[in-house]
Formats: C-alpha cells, sequence, structure tokens
C-alpha cells in the first residue's frame, strides 16, 4: 500500500517537473522538493551531476546548502556510488570512514545514482538525521526515481 502510495505521488512529481521544465523551470529542483517533502526521514535531499571526474550540486531541498557542491568522483559516499554506479546505503555516517560531513545532524545517508546505459550522469543523495533511516522500500523508491528523472539530466558534452 505504501508502495503503491509512492509510485502515484512519483508519477505525480514527474508530470508536475515536466510542466515545470516546459516553463523553463528546473525539474530537478521539484524532484528534490517533492522527495523532501513527502517523507519525513528524507532531512535533505541533493541531486548532483556529473561532470567529467565531479560531482557537482544541482538542486536540493532542506534547511541550508551543503558546502559540498563539488566532490570528485570516487571521493566519500557520494563520490563512491558514482565510480561503482551501485546504490550506497550508509546506515550510521559515523562507521563509514569514506563519510564527508556536511550537516552535524546526520546519522545515515542513501546515494542512488542516476544512469543512461551503462554511464553514471547523476546522482540522488538523501541524508537523514535518523540512524539506520533508510529501507528497502526507499531503495526501490529512489531508483525508480532515478531512472526515471535521466531525461532531466543535461549532457553537457553532447551540446
Ligand atoms: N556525505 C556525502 C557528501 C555530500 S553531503 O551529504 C550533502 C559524502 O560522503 O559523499
Amino acid at each position: 500500500m505504501a508502495r503503491r502510495k509512492d509510485e502515484i505521488r512519483v508519477a505525480d512529481a514527474l508530470r508536475r517537473a515536466e510542466a515545470h521544465a516546459r516553463e523553463g523551470g528546473d525539474p530537478l529542483q521539484v524532484i528534490c522538493d517533492t522527495l523532501q517533502k513527502e517523507h519525513a526521514h528524507y532531512d535533505w535531499v541533493g541531486i548532483y551531476k556529473v561532470e567529467g571526474d565531479m560531482l557537482r550540486l544541482a538542486a536540493f531541498s532542506g534547511p541550508s546548502e551543503t558546502e559540498h557542491t563539488s566532490i570528485r568522483v570516487g571521493d566519500g559516499i557520494c563520490g563512491s556510488a558514482a565510480k561503482s554506479g551501485r546504490t550506497e546505503l550508509v546506515g550510521d555516517v559515523n562507521d563509514d570512514s569514506r563519510y564527508i560531513a556536511c550537516f552535524p545532524s546526520t546519522r545515515s545517508e542513501i546515494v542512488v545514482p542516476i544512469k543512461r546505459g551503462e554511464d553514471t550522469i547523476g546522482e540522488i543523495d538523501i541524508d537523514s538525521d535518523k540512524p539506520c533511516a533508510f529501507s528497502e522500500a526507499d531503495i526501490t523508491l529512489l531508483e525508480a526515481v532515478a531512472s526515471s528523472i535521466a531525461g532531466f539530466i543535461c549532457d553537457d558534452t553532447s551540446t
């Protein structure tokens, strides 16, 4: 039931993001705002784009911007997910030596790659103030969102 509700919300968010994009707005912002507003344990939601060997923050929703708006691929939890192309789930950020701290309140984190074919072109990064906040349901939801929004990530190298 929760999953069905999530699917409806995602479809609705995508429709709004597409409409927003048609009006010249940023669809990634709509996705961040929707995810953050609709999930109490999503305290900070960001979308990074891959540019060469760097991740660049493209949109975020949360109390404040992170100072880590650029992260090298391979660094931190974000860079690890970008490098491997696989979802990273960290139950306790204090136990992960790769972790790059953005907010003192963060306890757990999930990073889901956004892919075009085999290439990772971006990622969704979510911080929670709760330890072990993320479950299989979050992975399923966010991987579905990530594959739906790949089209919103501009391929700067092809222009
Ligand atoms: N914690 C991330 C850095 C990004 S902030 O969470 C917004 C990491 O370890 O890569």
